[in-house]
């Protein structure tokens, strides 16, 4: 099955600990999101897609811009993360755009007849198998002329959120397995050339790739103990340290804390430099 080991990871830990801690990384990633979505021309009546929408603030959002006579559509592989959406959605302003969530593959699933003006996504789209094909059924979905707009991590060299923890953590832990280059992760899509070479192939024009750096702010309001203890959760070494043996857990957390220390104060949290890509092209 296309995607399988994606479909089991954000069905599994991943997904449920990314559902308990939505507020903290709702917080954090939000700002990136509304700066994407700001760059689309959105009008009374259009129709959205949100591909890997997760926990669906940003599809969310985009309801709220579009007004009541548009319509947005969330797409996601993960259960946990799509209860969570839909139970946000029941809670929505009327006067937003109806807003439906499918349990679906973005990369196989076909879309109903009526297609999309644009399609967003904030870090939903590196994780496809077959990135050109999905690309291509996300484009066969959409109106001609239609826009896409998205957002995806620069290497993980120049994202220190993820760097700083894990080198800690390796102080004492075996490094992850190295990722072969383009495999489907947050980092696929790290060389731009890479992505436009995937938009083009999936026959988008006006493709445009533009670097941003935006800071990270993560977990406002609570201890420097409290925000290690969410980056072993859901943070970049969740998954280092579930697997460590449990007599090296907390020392691990110990170095981290070290670690992470200079970019905490107790206003803020801890803030460290995020760069992404923020793309856009038309179907
Ligand atoms: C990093 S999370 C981002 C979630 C959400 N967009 C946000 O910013 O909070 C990546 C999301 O992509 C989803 N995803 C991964 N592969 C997918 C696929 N083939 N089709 C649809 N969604 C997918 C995951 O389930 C997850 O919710």
């Amino acid at each position: 099955m296309q995607n399988a080991a994606q479909i089991e990871f954000w069905n599994g830990d991943t997904g449920k600990n990314w559902v308990t801690h939505d507020a903290l990384m709702e917080a954090m990633l939000a700002p990136l999101g509304e700066r994407v979505l700001d760059s689309l021309a959105i009008s009374a009546g259009t129709h959205a897609l949100d591909i890997g929408c997760g926990c669906g603030h940003p599809t969310l959002s985009l309801a709220r811009r579009i007004g009541a006579s548009g319509s947005v559509t969330g797409v996601d592989i993960s259960a946990p993360m799509l209860n969570l959406a839909q139970g946000l959605a029941e809670q929505a302003p009327e006067d937003s755009a109806p807003v439906s969530f499918i349990k679906a593959d973005a990369q196989t699933y076909r879309f109903s007849e009526t297609p999309f003006d644009v399609v967003f996504s904030r870090f939903g789209v590196m994780f496809f198998d077959e990135p050109v094909a999905a690309f291509s059924n996300i484009r066969g979905a959409m109106r001609p002329g239609g826009q896409l707009a998205f957002c995806c991590w620069q290497p993980r060299a120049v994202n220190p959120f993820m760097t700083i923890p894990a080198l800690a953590a390796m102080e004492l832990l075996p490094p992850p397995p190295e990722m072969p280059a383009r495999a489907p992760g947050p980092f696929a899509f790290e060389e731009a050339e890479y992505v436009e070479q995937i938009l083009f192939e999936a026959d988008f024009s006006d493709i445009t790739i533009n670097p941003v750096s935006q800071p990270l702010v993560f977990g406002k309001g609570l201890s420097i103990e409290e925000i290690v203890d969410r980056l072993v959760q859901i943070g970049p070494i969740a998954q280092m340290v579930r697997e460590a043996p449990e007599p090296l857990r907390q020392p691990v957390m110990d170095k981290v804390k070290i670690a992470v220390s200079p970019y905490y104060t107790e206003a803020s949290g801890m803030i460290l430099e995020g760069n992404f890509w923020q793309v856009s092209a038309a179907a």
